[in-house]
């Protein structure tokens, strides 16, 4: 989501006249996007904008954008007194008009209303990557999970129209994009807020439908509003990806009904036998947070297990970080640093095994990759499945750059934790 709103900023500057420059020393104006998800983010901004003022900040102009902008507000220019820009993702919008006020000698130029009905959009996107392109469909977040900051920074939920979606996404498959990520922070709310009324589901599948268009992902579900029809959706159109991530983030009953999830564990269960019980090969990955306040070492068990039972292809493990505005900041029986660290390792032991396991079931298949890069030191070109799994392989035609951005076939033949190892099938 960062690193799009990334593409959407330079778009949009590009298209008032900027002009994008390869390193942050040879810019004029350095614009810090920033991420204060959990504090290290938000920590190593700081830093980075001092020690860039430092060594080459002579004469240059800083903003400082995204959700630690949102979260800090005027306190940045206390904190960096270099700074003049202090804007939220929900002011982009505004953004060519806060940079004429840059331009006429502003000193400190803010966007930080949440009060905004629109989301982001911009005609003018750069995008980093040639084949898959970013579309959100939806900004912000309703939900109030007790650690998250994001409904602070990003505010409230709102949908983008279907048909600026669709458009975005014919656009872009005319442009030769062949993979396409819908994002938002909970996708699954999406709600078409003009006539045709469409939900999540009804968009992910028309996305697919659109000619020229292979690969549709999306990120992120929340239990709690994922329905069957999006696994019926992704058992009807091979272009929608046998991939979905659902973030449980506990196993516990106990610890979910303490983060407010909205969700039990055999509620969760239930989605995940939905996705089980799917004729396509669905891989499942998640998100989980260790030792959030008055975790027990018995709701800690509880994860560990539910890693067991669901079995999942991947995960992102986070050790609890305590975050401003967050009702968890106010919960007592906090855990030590060394528990937390000793529970993620836990669970990423845990979960390599489980890895392992699953990637191995998938030697002697053939499967079908997005050729993205190469791999020069081992002769290898780096591939990508439907189920989001690296599938390193080689390939006789050799060295041909002409092959980033090709669909192929790769037959597995060896399986690590992370990644796949295979041979194309001529
Ligand atoms: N501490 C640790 N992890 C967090 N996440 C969100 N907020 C926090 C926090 N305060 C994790 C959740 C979420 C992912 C994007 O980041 O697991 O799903
Ligand atoms: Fe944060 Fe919960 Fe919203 Fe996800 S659903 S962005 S975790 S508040």
């Amino acid at each position: 989501m960062n690193a799009h709103d990334s593409e959407k900023v330079i778009g949009t500057l590009v298209s008032k006249g900027y002009t994008q420059v390869d390193t942050p020393e040879a810019a004029e104006l350095v614009l810090y996007n920033t991420c204060s998800i959990r504090d290290k983010a938000e920590q190593k901004v700081f830093h980075r904008l001092q020690q860039f003022k430092r060594e080459a900040g002579k004469g240059k102009v800083f903003g400082v954008l995204g959700c630690v902008a949102q979260q800090e507000g005027e306190k940045i220019f206390e904190k960096a007194p270099h700074v003049s820009l202090v804007a939220g993702s929900a002011s982009y919008t505004k953004l060519p008009e806060m940079l004429v006020q840059l331009e006429a000698g502003g000193r400190r130029v803010t966007g930080l209303s949440l009060d905004t009905d629109e989301t982001f959009e911009t005609p003018f996107t750069r995008r980093d990557n040639p084949h898959r392109a970013y579309i959100t469909i939806i900004e912000g977040c309703d939900k109030s999970c007790a650690y998250c900051v994001v409904p602070f920074t990003r505010g409230p939920e709102r949908s983008r129209t279907s048909a600026s979606a669709m458009d975005e996404a014919r656009r872009l498959a005319e442009e030769g994009y062949t993979e396409i990520q819908l994002l938002g922070q909970n996708v699954n709310s999406y709600r078409d807020p003009s006539p045709p009324g469409w939900d999540f589901a009804t968009l992910l599948t028309r996305i697919g439908e659109i000619p020229g268009i292979r690969r549709v992902r999306f990120t992120t579900s929340h239990p709690r509003d994922f329905v069957k029809a999006i696994v019926e959706a992704i058992d009807e159109n091979p272009a929608l990806c046998n991939h979905v991530h659902l973030p449980v983030q506990s196993g516990s009953n106990r610890v979910l009904a303490a983060m407010d999830r909205l969700y039990t564990r055999d509620e969760y269960m239930r989605r995940i036998s939905w996705l089980k019980s799917a004729r396509r090969n669905i891989a499942i990955t998640t998100d989980i947070i260790v030792g959030f306040p008055g975790e027990t070492e018995a709701d800690f068990n509880e994860t560990l297990a539910l890693l067991d039972e669901v079995q999942y292809d991947s995960l992102f493990s986070f050790k609890y970080s305590p975050r401003p505005n967050t009702a968890a900041l106010a919960m007592g029986d906090k855990i030590p640093e060394e528990e937390k660290t000793r529970r993620l390792t836990m669970v990423q032991e845990r979960q390599r095994a489980i890895q392992l396991r699953r990637n191995s079931e998938a030697v002697g298949t053939v499967q079908e990759v997005l050729v993205e890069g190469r791999n020069q030191s081992l002769g290898q070109w780096i591939g990508r499945t439907s189920q989001n799994r690296t599938l390193n392989f080689s390939h006789a035609g050799g060295n041909d750059e002409r092959l980033l951005g090709q669909y192929l076939d790769v037959r597995v033949t060896r399986a690590g934790p992370n990644s796949l190892v295979g041979e194309s099938v001529m």
